[in-house]
Protein backbone atom coordinates (compact mmCIF):
# COMPACT_ATOMS: atom_id res chain seq x y z
CA UNK A 1 0.00 0.00 0.00
CA UNK A 2 2.74 2.28 -0.61
CA UNK A 3 2.11 3.19 -4.28
CA UNK A 4 1.68 7.29 -3.70
CA UNK A 5 5.26 7.48 -4.07
CA UNK A 6 5.06 7.43 -7.82
CA UNK A 7 8.08 7.32 -9.68
CA UNK A 8 10.46 7.95 -6.93
CA UNK A 9 11.18 3.97 -6.29
CA UNK A 10 14.26 4.27 -4.01
CA UNK A 11 13.97 6.86 -1.23
CA UNK A 12 16.96 7.92 0.85
CA UNK A 13 16.55 6.42 4.60
CA UNK A 14 15.66 9.84 6.04
CA UNK A 15 12.94 9.99 3.42
CA UNK A 16 12.07 6.33 3.32
CA UNK A 17 8.30 6.78 4.26
CA UNK A 18 5.38 7.26 2.16
CA UNK A 19 3.72 9.78 4.84
CA UNK A 20 5.86 12.22 4.03
CA UNK A 21 3.73 12.85 0.79
CA UNK A 22 0.71 14.63 1.39
CA UNK A 23 -2.30 15.65 -0.93
CA UNK A 24 -4.97 18.55 -0.08
CA UNK A 25 -7.70 19.40 -2.11
CA UNK A 26 -9.13 22.32 -4.20
CA UNK A 27 -12.86 23.02 -4.98
CA UNK A 28 -15.65 25.27 -5.79
CA UNK A 29 -14.84 28.35 -3.77
CA UNK A 30 -18.38 30.06 -3.27
CA UNK A 31 -19.86 27.43 -1.14
CA UNK A 32 -20.52 28.99 2.36
CA UNK A 33 -18.47 26.79 4.54
CA UNK A 34 -14.66 25.26 3.95
CA UNK A 35 -12.99 22.05 4.48
CA UNK A 36 -9.52 21.84 4.07
CA UNK A 37 -8.15 18.07 4.20
CA UNK A 38 -4.68 16.61 4.24
CA UNK A 39 -3.81 12.84 3.69
CA UNK A 40 -0.84 11.44 5.09
CA UNK A 41 0.26 7.72 4.81
CA UNK A 42 -1.34 4.79 2.77
CA UNK A 43 -3.32 4.92 -0.86
CA UNK A 44 -6.31 3.53 1.58
CA UNK A 45 -6.36 7.13 4.10
CA UNK A 46 -6.26 9.36 0.68
CA UNK A 47 -8.96 6.95 -0.64
CA UNK A 48 -10.43 7.56 2.65
CA UNK A 49 -10.34 11.46 2.22
CA UNK A 50 -12.04 11.38 -0.63
CA UNK A 51 -14.96 9.56 0.94
CA UNK A 52 -14.90 11.89 4.12
CA UNK A 53 -15.14 14.45 1.33
CA UNK A 54 -18.16 13.36 -0.25
CA UNK A 55 -19.62 13.02 3.76
CA UNK A 56 -19.02 16.77 4.41
CA UNK A 57 -20.23 17.83 1.07
CA UNK A 58 -23.52 16.52 1.48
CA UNK A 59 -23.51 18.52 5.21
CA UNK A 60 -22.60 21.61 2.83
CA UNK A 61 -19.22 22.10 2.73
CA UNK A 62 -17.16 22.79 0.08
CA UNK A 63 -12.97 21.89 -0.28
CA UNK A 64 -10.53 24.50 -0.32
CA UNK A 65 -6.81 24.72 -0.60
CA UNK A 66 -5.48 26.77 1.64
CA UNK A 67 -6.04 26.26 5.39
CA UNK A 68 -6.24 29.89 6.46
CA UNK A 69 -9.69 30.07 4.76
CA UNK A 70 -11.17 27.15 6.25
CA UNK A 71 -13.94 26.76 8.42
CA UNK A 72 -12.65 22.81 9.23
CA UNK A 73 -9.43 21.68 9.20
CA UNK A 74 -8.98 18.04 8.70
CA UNK A 75 -5.99 15.94 9.02
CA UNK A 76 -6.05 12.68 7.75
CA UNK A 77 -3.07 10.74 9.68
CA UNK A 78 -0.96 7.59 9.80
CA UNK A 79 0.66 5.93 12.48
CA UNK A 80 3.26 2.83 10.46
CA UNK A 81 6.15 4.50 11.88
CA UNK A 82 6.73 6.92 14.40
CA UNK A 83 8.25 9.49 12.00
CA UNK A 84 4.55 9.29 10.53
CA UNK A 85 3.43 10.44 13.57
CA UNK A 86 5.73 13.31 14.44
CA UNK A 87 5.63 14.93 10.83
CA UNK A 88 1.34 15.01 11.78
CA UNK A 89 2.45 16.64 15.07
CA UNK A 90 4.56 19.09 13.52
CA UNK A 91 2.00 20.10 10.50
CA UNK A 92 -0.24 20.46 14.08
CA UNK A 93 1.71 23.48 15.40
CA UNK A 94 1.59 24.85 12.18
CA UNK A 95 -2.25 25.30 12.27
CA UNK A 96 -1.94 26.44 15.89
CA UNK A 97 -0.49 29.28 14.79
CA UNK A 98 -3.17 30.57 12.51
CA UNK A 99 -6.01 28.99 15.04
CA UNK A 100 -5.01 31.46 17.45
CA UNK A 101 -6.34 34.51 14.82
CA UNK A 102 -9.03 32.51 13.94
CA UNK A 103 -10.59 30.57 16.96
CA UNK A 104 -13.60 29.56 15.33
CA UNK A 105 -12.08 27.58 13.04
CA UNK A 106 -12.00 23.56 13.99
CA UNK A 107 -9.65 20.99 13.86
CA UNK A 108 -10.21 17.38 13.39
CA UNK A 109 -7.79 14.47 13.47
CA UNK A 110 -8.83 11.70 11.76
CA UNK A 111 -7.46 8.37 10.71
CA UNK A 112 -4.76 5.91 12.16
CA UNK A 113 -3.19 8.01 14.55
CA UNK A 114 -6.75 9.63 16.06
CA UNK A 115 -7.84 5.90 16.31
CA UNK A 116 -4.55 5.33 18.14
CA UNK A 117 -4.06 7.54 20.57
CA UNK A 118 -8.04 8.72 20.56
CA UNK A 119 -9.22 10.94 23.55
CA UNK A 120 -5.32 11.39 24.91
CA UNK A 121 -5.05 13.26 21.51
CA UNK A 122 -6.92 15.98 22.89
CA UNK A 123 -4.73 16.38 26.43
CA UNK A 124 -1.46 16.03 23.94
CA UNK A 125 -2.32 18.67 21.20
CA UNK A 126 -5.00 21.47 22.77
CA UNK A 127 -5.30 22.79 19.64
CA UNK A 128 -7.53 19.47 18.39
CA UNK A 129 -11.45 19.88 18.72
CA UNK A 130 -12.34 16.40 17.00
CA UNK A 131 -10.66 13.24 17.14
CA UNK A 132 -12.50 10.50 14.30
CA UNK A 133 -11.19 7.15 13.77
CA UNK A 134 -11.33 5.16 10.48
CA UNK A 135 -14.64 3.75 10.58
CA UNK A 136 -16.26 7.02 12.52
CA UNK A 137 -16.35 9.17 9.45
CA UNK A 138 -20.40 9.37 8.86
CA UNK A 139 -20.41 10.72 12.13
CA UNK A 140 -18.62 13.88 11.28
CA UNK A 141 -21.60 16.06 10.54
CA UNK A 142 -22.56 15.31 14.52
CA UNK A 143 -19.01 15.72 16.03
CA UNK A 144 -19.18 18.99 14.13
CA UNK A 145 -21.86 20.21 16.00
CA UNK A 146 -20.96 18.99 19.04
CA UNK A 147 -17.94 21.32 18.73
CA UNK A 148 -20.70 24.01 17.59
CA UNK A 149 -22.33 23.32 21.16
CA UNK A 150 -19.17 23.83 22.93
CA UNK A 151 -17.91 20.70 23.16
CA UNK A 152 -14.73 18.53 22.18
CA UNK A 153 -15.87 15.50 20.50
CA UNK A 154 -14.38 12.27 19.76
CA UNK A 155 -15.48 8.73 17.94
CA UNK A 156 -13.05 6.21 17.57
CA UNK A 157 -15.72 3.23 17.90
CA UNK A 158 -14.35 0.70 15.34
CA UNK A 159 -16.68 -1.09 12.98
CA UNK A 160 -17.36 -5.03 11.54
CA UNK A 161 -19.35 -3.89 8.85
CA UNK A 162 -18.66 -0.40 7.87
CA UNK A 163 -16.74 -0.66 4.34
CA UNK A 164 -18.78 3.00 3.12
CA UNK A 165 -20.15 0.77 0.18
CA UNK A 166 -22.84 3.44 -1.00
CA UNK A 167 -20.58 6.71 -0.92
CA UNK A 168 -19.62 7.72 -4.45
CA UNK A 169 -15.96 9.14 -3.19
CA UNK A 170 -15.53 12.82 -4.50
CA UNK A 171 -12.11 12.73 -5.82
CA UNK A 172 -9.49 14.84 -4.99
CA UNK A 173 -6.43 15.78 -6.80
CA UNK A 174 -7.51 13.61 -9.36
CA UNK A 175 -5.69 13.23 -12.62
CA UNK A 176 -9.27 12.34 -14.50
CA UNK A 177 -7.36 8.74 -15.79
CA UNK A 178 -6.91 6.67 -12.59
CA UNK A 179 -8.56 6.48 -9.14
CA UNK A 180 -8.30 4.07 -6.31
CA UNK A 181 -11.63 1.78 -5.13
CA UNK A 182 -11.50 0.82 -1.69
CA UNK A 183 -12.33 -3.41 -1.93
CA UNK A 184 -12.12 -3.61 1.76
CA UNK A 185 -11.37 -2.49 5.29
CA UNK A 186 -8.79 -3.20 8.24
CA UNK A 187 -6.55 -6.41 8.92
CA UNK A 188 -6.91 -9.46 10.31
CA UNK A 189 -2.96 -10.61 9.82
CA UNK A 190 -0.66 -9.51 13.41
CA UNK A 191 1.83 -8.73 11.76
CA UNK A 192 4.36 -8.25 15.07
CA UNK A 193 5.60 -5.02 13.98
CA UNK A 194 2.42 -3.90 12.75
CA UNK A 195 -0.01 -0.96 13.88
CA UNK A 196 -2.59 -1.51 11.01
CA UNK A 197 -4.59 -4.12 12.99
CA UNK A 198 -5.10 -1.83 16.16
CA UNK A 199 -5.82 1.65 14.06
CA UNK A 200 -8.35 0.21 11.07
CA UNK A 201 -9.85 -3.04 12.83
CA UNK A 202 -11.23 -6.26 11.72
CA UNK A 203 -11.22 -7.19 7.83
CA UNK A 204 -14.09 -6.75 6.25
CA UNK A 205 -14.89 -7.21 2.36
CA UNK A 206 -17.21 -4.80 0.60
CA UNK A 207 -20.58 -5.90 -1.61
CA UNK A 208 -18.99 -6.49 -4.93
CA UNK A 209 -21.86 -5.17 -6.88
CA UNK A 210 -20.89 -1.70 -5.22
CA UNK A 211 -16.98 -2.01 -6.68
CA UNK A 212 -18.40 -2.95 -9.75
CA UNK A 213 -20.74 -0.01 -10.30
CA UNK A 214 -17.83 2.45 -8.78
CA UNK A 215 -15.16 1.14 -11.50
CA UNK A 216 -18.12 1.71 -14.01
CA UNK A 217 -19.25 5.04 -13.03
CA UNK A 218 -15.29 5.93 -13.24
CA UNK A 219 -15.36 4.29 -16.96
CA UNK A 220 -18.02 6.54 -17.86
CA UNK A 221 -16.26 9.15 -16.58
CA UNK A 222 -13.45 8.85 -18.41
CA UNK A 223 -11.49 7.14 -16.16
CA UNK A 224 -9.42 4.34 -17.81
CA UNK A 225 -7.48 2.76 -14.31
CA UNK A 226 -8.63 1.51 -11.27
CA UNK A 227 -6.82 0.47 -8.22
CA UNK A 228 -8.27 -2.40 -5.93
CA UNK A 229 -7.01 -1.36 -2.65
CA UNK A 230 -7.07 -3.76 0.80
CA UNK A 231 -4.27 -4.42 3.30
CA UNK A 232 -4.85 -7.52 2.21
CA UNK A 233 -6.18 -8.00 -1.44
CA UNK A 234 -5.98 -11.77 -1.44
CA UNK A 235 -8.31 -12.69 1.14
CA UNK A 236 -11.14 -10.56 -0.12
CA UNK A 237 -14.40 -12.59 0.48
CA UNK A 238 -17.93 -11.75 0.56
CA UNK A 239 -20.45 -14.09 0.95
CA UNK A 240 -24.05 -13.39 -0.46
CA UNK A 241 -26.06 -15.11 2.37
CA UNK A 242 -24.16 -13.84 5.28
CA UNK A 243 -24.80 -10.48 3.83
CA UNK A 244 -28.33 -11.37 3.14
CA UNK A 245 -28.44 -10.22 -0.50
CA UNK A 246 -29.64 -12.31 -3.44
CA UNK A 247 -26.68 -14.05 -5.34
CA UNK A 248 -24.35 -12.53 -8.49
CA UNK A 249 -26.62 -13.28 -11.60
CA UNK A 250 -24.26 -13.94 -14.96
CA UNK A 251 -21.10 -14.41 -12.68
CA UNK A 252 -20.73 -18.58 -12.95
CA UNK A 253 -17.90 -18.22 -10.52
CA UNK A 254 -19.85 -16.80 -8.11
CA UNK A 255 -22.77 -19.12 -7.84
CA UNK A 256 -21.64 -20.44 -4.52
CA UNK A 257 -22.73 -17.00 -3.33
CA UNK A 258 -18.61 -16.64 -2.34
CA UNK A 259 -17.35 -14.31 -4.15
CA UNK A 260 -13.29 -14.48 -4.28
CA UNK A 261 -10.33 -11.79 -4.87
CA UNK A 262 -9.80 -13.25 -8.89
CA UNK A 263 -13.52 -13.68 -9.02
CA UNK A 264 -13.87 -9.93 -8.54
CA UNK A 265 -10.84 -9.23 -10.38
CA UNK A 266 -12.89 -11.17 -13.42
CA UNK A 267 -15.78 -8.47 -12.56
CA UNK A 268 -13.79 -5.66 -12.32
CA UNK A 269 -12.28 -5.98 -15.64
CA UNK A 270 -15.00 -7.36 -17.50
CA UNK A 271 -16.55 -3.17 -17.11
CA UNK A 272 -14.78 -2.31 -20.10
CA UNK A 273 -11.88 -3.90 -22.08
CA UNK A 274 -10.07 -0.18 -22.25
CA UNK A 275 -10.19 -0.09 -17.94
CA UNK A 276 -7.30 -1.28 -16.03
CA UNK A 277 -6.90 -3.12 -13.31
CA UNK A 278 -4.51 -2.72 -10.76
CA UNK A 279 -4.63 -4.04 -7.08
CA UNK A 280 -2.35 -3.57 -3.85
CA UNK A 281 -1.43 -5.23 -1.83
CA UNK A 282 -1.48 -9.07 -2.02
CA UNK A 283 -0.20 -10.46 0.86
CA UNK A 284 2.56 -13.65 -0.13
CA UNK A 285 0.69 -16.15 2.01
CA UNK A 286 -2.54 -15.76 0.51
CA UNK A 287 -1.78 -14.89 -3.23
CA UNK A 288 -3.17 -17.76 -5.33
CA UNK A 289 -2.34 -19.30 -8.65
CA UNK A 290 -6.20 -19.04 -9.78
CA UNK A 291 -5.43 -14.85 -9.10
CA UNK A 292 -2.86 -15.29 -11.38
CA UNK A 293 -4.48 -17.35 -13.94
CA UNK A 294 -7.17 -14.83 -13.84
CA UNK A 295 -4.52 -11.49 -14.43
CA UNK A 296 -2.63 -14.04 -17.25
CA UNK A 297 -6.65 -14.46 -18.93
CA UNK A 298 -7.56 -10.70 -19.24
CA UNK A 299 -5.54 -8.35 -21.07
CA UNK A 300 -7.06 -5.64 -18.87
CA UNK A 301 -5.51 -6.78 -15.66
CA UNK A 302 -1.91 -5.19 -15.43
CA UNK A 303 1.02 -7.23 -15.21
CA UNK A 304 2.38 -5.96 -12.17
CA UNK A 305 2.14 -7.42 -8.06
CA UNK A 306 3.29 -5.68 -4.87
CA UNK A 307 4.22 -8.49 -2.61
CA UNK A 308 5.93 -7.23 0.12
CA UNK A 309 8.60 -9.69 1.52
CA UNK A 310 9.89 -7.28 4.70
CA UNK A 311 12.44 -10.05 5.18
CA UNK A 312 14.62 -12.68 3.26
CA UNK A 313 15.19 -14.63 6.33
CA UNK A 314 12.59 -17.43 7.70
CA UNK A 315 13.63 -16.98 11.22
CA UNK A 316 13.07 -12.80 11.19
CA UNK A 317 9.49 -13.68 9.02
CA UNK A 318 8.35 -16.45 11.98
CA UNK A 319 9.61 -13.47 14.62
CA UNK A 320 7.58 -10.37 12.36
CA UNK A 321 4.75 -13.40 12.36
CA UNK A 322 4.46 -13.07 8.70
CA UNK A 323 3.27 -17.24 8.45
CA UNK A 324 4.92 -17.82 5.45
CA UNK A 325 9.13 -18.80 5.48
CA UNK A 326 11.60 -17.65 2.65
CA UNK A 327 10.85 -20.43 0.43
CA UNK A 328 7.46 -20.28 0.40
CA UNK A 329 7.82 -16.87 -0.47
CA UNK A 330 10.12 -18.08 -3.85
CA UNK A 331 7.56 -20.30 -4.56
CA UNK A 332 5.07 -17.55 -4.97
CA UNK A 333 7.49 -16.01 -6.91
CA UNK A 334 8.67 -18.88 -8.80
CA UNK A 335 4.47 -19.22 -9.85
CA UNK A 336 4.54 -15.58 -10.74
CA UNK A 337 7.57 -15.98 -13.31
CA UNK A 338 6.00 -19.19 -14.56
CA UNK A 339 2.37 -18.29 -14.85
CA UNK A 340 3.01 -14.61 -15.98
CA UNK A 341 6.52 -14.38 -17.21
CA UNK A 342 9.61 -12.45 -16.83
CA UNK A 343 8.44 -9.13 -17.65
CA UNK A 344 5.47 -8.82 -14.96
CA UNK A 345 6.43 -6.57 -12.46
CA UNK A 346 6.91 -7.36 -8.92
CA UNK A 347 7.67 -4.90 -5.95
CA UNK A 348 8.19 -4.96 -2.00
CA UNK A 349 8.29 -3.59 0.88
CA UNK A 350 11.82 -4.68 3.19
CA UNK A 351 12.51 -3.43 6.82
CA UNK A 352 15.85 -3.55 7.86
CA UNK A 353 17.35 -3.94 11.29
CA UNK A 354 14.03 -5.62 12.81
CA UNK A 355 14.45 -7.09 16.54
CA UNK A 356 16.90 -9.38 16.95
CA UNK A 357 18.09 -9.61 12.83
CA UNK A 358 21.71 -10.72 12.67
CA UNK A 359 24.20 -9.66 9.98
CA UNK A 360 23.90 -13.13 8.56
CA UNK A 361 19.85 -12.89 8.35
CA UNK A 362 20.09 -9.40 7.05
CA UNK A 363 22.00 -10.89 3.72
CA UNK A 364 19.40 -13.30 3.38
CA UNK A 365 17.11 -10.37 2.34
CA UNK A 366 19.94 -8.95 0.24
CA UNK A 367 19.95 -12.60 -1.48
CA UNK A 368 16.31 -12.62 -1.71
CA UNK A 369 16.31 -9.61 -3.73
CA UNK A 370 19.04 -11.14 -6.04
CA UNK A 371 16.66 -13.72 -6.46
CA UNK A 372 13.17 -12.19 -7.33
CA UNK A 373 15.05 -9.24 -9.19
CA UNK A 374 12.21 -6.66 -7.64
CA UNK A 375 11.37 -3.70 -10.05
CA UNK A 376 11.73 -1.40 -6.90
CA UNK A 377 10.85 -1.75 -3.31
CA UNK A 378 9.99 0.39 -0.18
CA UNK A 379 12.30 0.71 1.98
CA UNK A 380 12.24 1.22 6.05
CA UNK A 381 14.14 0.57 8.82
CA UNK A 382 12.37 -0.58 12.08
CA UNK A 383 10.66 1.66 13.75
CA UNK A 384 8.99 -0.03 17.41
CA UNK A 385 5.13 1.33 17.79
CA UNK A 386 3.78 0.57 21.05
CA UNK A 387 0.82 -1.82 21.64
CA UNK A 388 2.46 -4.21 18.71
CA UNK A 389 3.03 -8.00 19.32
CA UNK A 390 6.67 -6.83 19.14
CA UNK A 391 6.71 -4.04 20.93
CA UNK A 392 4.91 -6.32 24.07
CA UNK A 393 7.46 -9.34 23.27
CA UNK A 394 10.46 -8.54 22.08
CA UNK A 395 13.52 -5.95 22.74
CA UNK A 396 14.30 -3.32 19.96
CA UNK A 397 18.19 -4.01 20.02
CA UNK A 398 19.10 -3.93 16.61
CA UNK A 399 21.22 -0.14 16.82
CA UNK A 400 20.07 2.98 14.79
CA UNK A 401 23.45 3.54 13.19
CA UNK A 402 23.50 -0.17 12.01
CA UNK A 403 19.68 -0.11 10.76
CA UNK A 404 20.05 2.52 8.89
CA UNK A 405 23.59 0.82 7.35
CA UNK A 406 21.67 -2.10 6.69
CA UNK A 407 18.59 0.04 5.31
CA UNK A 408 21.58 1.37 2.46
CA UNK A 409 22.80 -1.64 1.74
CA UNK A 410 18.98 -3.01 0.74
CA UNK A 411 18.54 0.67 -0.97
CA UNK A 412 21.88 0.45 -3.09
CA UNK A 413 21.32 -3.12 -4.24
CA UNK A 414 17.45 -2.45 -5.19
CA UNK A 415 19.01 1.11 -7.47
CA UNK A 416 21.50 -1.80 -8.87
CA UNK A 417 18.30 -3.80 -9.64
CA UNK A 418 15.60 -1.35 -10.65
CA UNK A 419 18.15 -0.45 -13.53
CA UNK A 420 19.49 -3.41 -14.73
CA UNK A 421 15.26 -4.77 -15.12
CA UNK A 422 14.83 -0.80 -16.52
CA UNK A 423 17.53 -1.93 -18.95
CA UNK A 424 16.20 -4.71 -19.99
CA UNK A 425 13.34 -2.75 -21.72
CA UNK A 426 15.58 -0.87 -23.77
CA UNK A 427 14.16 -1.77 -27.24
CA UNK A 428 11.00 -2.87 -26.35
CA UNK A 429 7.29 -1.47 -26.90
CA UNK A 430 4.89 -1.51 -24.81
CA UNK A 431 1.33 -0.23 -24.18
CA UNK A 432 1.11 3.40 -22.11
CA UNK A 433 -1.98 4.85 -20.57
CA UNK A 434 -1.01 8.71 -20.64
CA UNK A 435 -1.55 10.15 -17.14
CA UNK A 436 -0.71 13.65 -18.14
CA UNK A 437 2.91 15.83 -18.87
CA UNK A 438 5.70 14.70 -17.52
CA UNK A 439 7.04 16.47 -14.18
CA UNK A 440 10.07 17.00 -15.78
CA UNK A 441 8.99 19.01 -19.11
CA UNK A 442 5.91 20.38 -20.47
CA UNK A 443 6.63 18.94 -24.08
CA UNK A 444 6.41 15.58 -22.64
CA UNK A 445 3.93 13.11 -21.79
CA UNK A 446 3.76 10.52 -18.47
CA UNK A 447 2.30 6.75 -18.67
CA UNK A 448 2.93 3.96 -16.96
CA UNK A 449 3.06 0.46 -18.77
CA UNK A 450 0.76 -2.78 -17.57
CA UNK A 451 4.00 -3.33 -15.13
CA UNK A 452 3.62 -0.46 -13.30
CA UNK A 453 6.60 1.66 -14.74
CA UNK A 454 6.83 5.19 -15.66
CA UNK A 455 7.83 5.95 -19.28
CA UNK A 456 7.94 9.23 -20.66
CA UNK A 457 8.17 10.34 -23.96
CA UNK A 458 7.65 13.31 -26.38
CA UNK A 459 4.05 14.75 -26.48
CA UNK A 460 3.55 15.40 -30.32
CA UNK A 461 -0.63 15.35 -30.17
CA UNK A 462 -1.74 12.72 -27.74
CA UNK A 463 -3.97 13.26 -24.93
CA UNK A 464 -3.91 12.56 -21.20
CA UNK A 465 -6.18 9.25 -20.94
CA UNK A 466 -4.94 7.75 -24.46
CA UNK A 467 -3.28 4.19 -24.74
CA UNK A 468 -0.30 4.49 -27.04
CA UNK A 469 2.38 2.25 -28.02
CA UNK A 470 5.90 3.72 -26.74
CA UNK A 471 8.99 2.21 -27.58
CA UNK A 472 11.78 2.21 -24.73
CA UNK A 473 15.33 4.08 -26.13
CA UNK A 474 16.76 4.43 -22.81
CA UNK A 475 16.17 4.29 -18.92
CA UNK A 476 17.28 5.95 -15.60
CA UNK A 477 16.59 3.42 -12.30
CA UNK A 478 12.95 4.94 -12.15
CA UNK A 479 12.02 5.45 -15.69
CA UNK A 480 11.52 4.72 -18.77
CA UNK A 481 12.20 7.16 -21.66
CA UNK A 482 10.98 6.58 -25.30
CA UNK A 483 8.94 7.89 -28.16
CA UNK A 484 5.44 6.59 -29.29
CA UNK A 485 5.29 4.55 -32.54
CA UNK A 486 2.20 3.12 -34.33
N1 LIG B 1 -0.66 -4.48 4.27
C1 LIG B 1 0.60 -4.22 3.75
C2 LIG B 1 1.44 -3.22 4.50
C3 LIG B 1 0.92 -1.95 4.94
S1 LIG B 1 2.05 -0.98 5.85
C4 LIG B 1 1.37 -5.51 3.74
O1 LIG B 1 1.07 -6.43 4.43
O2 LIG B 1 2.37 -5.55 3.07
C5 LIG B 1 3.28 -0.62 4.62
C6 LIG B 1 4.65 -1.07 4.97
O3 LIG B 1 5.17 -0.34 6.06
C7 LIG B 1 4.79 -2.51 5.41
O4 LIG B 1 4.78 -3.41 4.34
C8 LIG B 1 6.12 -2.50 6.12
O5 LIG B 1 7.19 -2.73 5.25
C9 LIG B 1 6.22 -1.09 6.66
N2 LIG B 1 6.04 -1.07 8.11
C10 LIG B 1 4.95 -1.41 8.81
N3 LIG B 1 5.18 -1.31 10.13
C11 LIG B 1 6.46 -0.88 10.27
C12 LIG B 1 7.30 -0.59 11.38
N4 LIG B 1 6.86 -0.73 12.63
N5 LIG B 1 8.56 -0.16 11.13
C13 LIG B 1 9.01 -0.02 9.87
N6 LIG B 1 8.27 -0.28 8.79
C14 LIG B 1 7.01 -0.71 8.98
FE1 LIG C 1 0.16 -4.76 8.77
FE2 LIG C 1 0.64 -7.28 8.21
FE3 LIG C 1 -1.84 -6.33 8.00
FE4 LIG C 1 0.01 -5.59 6.27
S1 LIG C 1 -0.79 -7.67 6.51
S2 LIG C 1 -1.43 -4.26 7.32
S3 LIG C 1 1.84 -5.51 7.50
S4 LIG C 1 -0.67 -6.56 9.89
FE1 LIG D 1 -2.22 3.40 6.17
FE2 LIG D 1 -0.58 4.50 7.88
FE3 LIG D 1 -2.93 3.72 8.67
S1 LIG D 1 -0.04 3.11 6.30
S2 LIG D 1 -3.52 2.04 7.34
S3 LIG D 1 -2.50 5.32 7.18
S4 LIG D 1 -1.07 3.50 9.80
Amino acid sequence: MTELIKDIDILPAEEAACETFKTTIDGNKSASKKLYIESYGCQMNFSDSEIVSSIMQKDGFDTTSSFEDADVVFINTCSIREKAELTVRKRLTQFNTIKAQKPEMKIGVLGCMAERLKAKLLEEEKIVDIVAGPDAYRDLPNLIKEVDEGHKAVNTFLSREETYADISPVRLNSNGVTAFISIMRGCDNMCSFCVVPFTRGRERSRDPHSIVKEAQELFDKGYREVTLLGQNVDSYKWSAIENNKARLEKNEEAQSGVVNFANLLKMVALVHPDLRVRFSTSHPKDITDEVLHTMKKHENICNYIHLPAQSGNSRVLELMNRTYSREWYINRVDAIREILGEDCGISSDMIAGFCTETEEEHQDTLTLMDYVRYDFSYMFYYSERPGTLAAKKYEDDIPLNIKKRRLNEIIDKQRAISLTRNRRDIGKVFKVLIEGTSKKSTDELQGRNSANKVIVFPKKDFQKGQYVNVKVNNCTGATLIGEAVD
